[in-house]
């Protein structure tokens, strides 16, 4: 049988190119591996965006983005998660079994707190919505970023935990499944890029503001006509990603060659970003004019996904004996 697999992102800002090539990328990719289930994760988005317009404005933009990237609801099962209410069901029927001292183990919500983001509760079980987002479609494999390997443990804790209670295989434990394939993409000042650090290069940038995040990239102060290291510099670090393999090799061969300044090599990088995301700008544009058709994709992803988050309730239902009159 054709292996289920889930993956959700946040609608908590604009997507960059970390996200881009550490998640949105496999995503895209992995449409082709088996019956794949993508969602926007607007109830987790809940934890750090209060402003109603904000967090619309924001769902809407990565489903656009998702959908110009190359996301095709042919398929895939593509949607929002508010619209499967299933979901928060399913997290208050786990969070009755998860012990507070499971939560307060979990780092990313330290992490957060310590980045500024207020310590809600919502924020703090966050890991259990996660989780009832994985089981209630039976999934099998999660492609995520290493970041969110202990959020994938919790998950196969709790559904370990609610079989045992039940004694029932009520819900299907997924595998661990840890995309490994790109290692964390550096922002503009060399740490990880993230949009909480505000050194981010946005997916969808265009013109002057493209090109001032790409020419504010940090580098060392090695005088033009000095040779230079490509290994140790952010902006090949970034060119990496985008160019193949004989552009890659020209570039450094001008990097350790001298003459060659780091704004040469910034002006190469941003016209391949240019030129990478090119087709997927021009997408964007048309599918942004045809609004109906971007929530006829999600209307249809919804009422997938609810139907089958519904034959995984029902047994749970009734297994804990929660009454339903309707
Ligand atoms: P941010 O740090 O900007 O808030 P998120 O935590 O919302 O990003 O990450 C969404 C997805 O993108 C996750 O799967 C994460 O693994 C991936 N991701 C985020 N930043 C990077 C990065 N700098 N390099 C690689 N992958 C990343
Ligand atoms: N926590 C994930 C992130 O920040 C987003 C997410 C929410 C998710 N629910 C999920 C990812 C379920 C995979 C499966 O990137």
């Amino acid at each position: 049988m054709e292996k289920t697999i889930l993956s959700g992102i946040q609608p908590s800002g604009k997507l960059h190119i970390g996200n881009y090539f550490g998640a949105m990328r496999q995503h895209i990719r992995m449409q082709e591996e088996g019956d794949a289930f993508y969602f926007i994760a607007n109830y987790h988005s809940l934890t750090s965006v209060n402003e109603g317009k904000k967090l619309d404005r924001f769902t809407k933009d990565v489903v656009l983005d998702y959908l110009a990237l190359g996301l095709d609801p042919e398929k895939c099962t593509f949607f929002a998660q508010s619209d499967v209410p299933q979901t928060t069901e399913l997290a208050w029927i786990l969070g009755c079994l998860t012990p507070v001292s499971l939560m307060e183990k979990g780092v990313s919500y330290k992490d957060k707190v310590a980045q500024g983001l207020s310590p809600n509760i919502g924020l703090f079980t966050y890991p259990i919505l996660q989780a009832a987002d994985i089981l209630v479609y039976n999934s099998d494999l999660v492609p995520v970023g290493e970041d969110q390997k202990q959020n994938i443990e919790i998950c196969r804790d709790l559904a370990g935990k609610l079989n045992f209670t039940y004694n029932e295989e009520l819900l299907k434990i997924p595998e661990d499944y840890i995309v490994k394939s790109v290692a964390v993409v550096l922002g503009v000042d060399g740490r990880k890029m993230s949009k909480s650090y505000n050194n981010t290069i946005d997916i969808f940038d265009e013109g002057k503001t493209l090109k001032k995040r790409v020419m504010s990239i940090q580098t060392d102060s090695t005088p033009l006509e000095d040779p230079k290291d490509p290994e140790t510099c952010n902006v090949f670090a970034l060119i990496k990603l985008f160019a193949d393999e004989i552009e890659q090799k020209d570039i450094a061969e001008k990097y350790k060659a001298g003459g060659y300044g780091y704004g040469h090599a910034k002006k190469e990088l941003l016209a391949l970003i240019k030129d990478y995301f090119a087709d997927a700008r021009e997408k964007r544009k048309q599918l942004e004019k045809n609004m109906d058709y971007v929530f006829d994709v999600l209307r249809e992803g919804g009422k997938k996904a609810r139907e089958r988050a519904e034959t995984v309730m029902e047994p749970i239902r009734s297994k804990t004996g929660l009454f339903r009159s309707f």
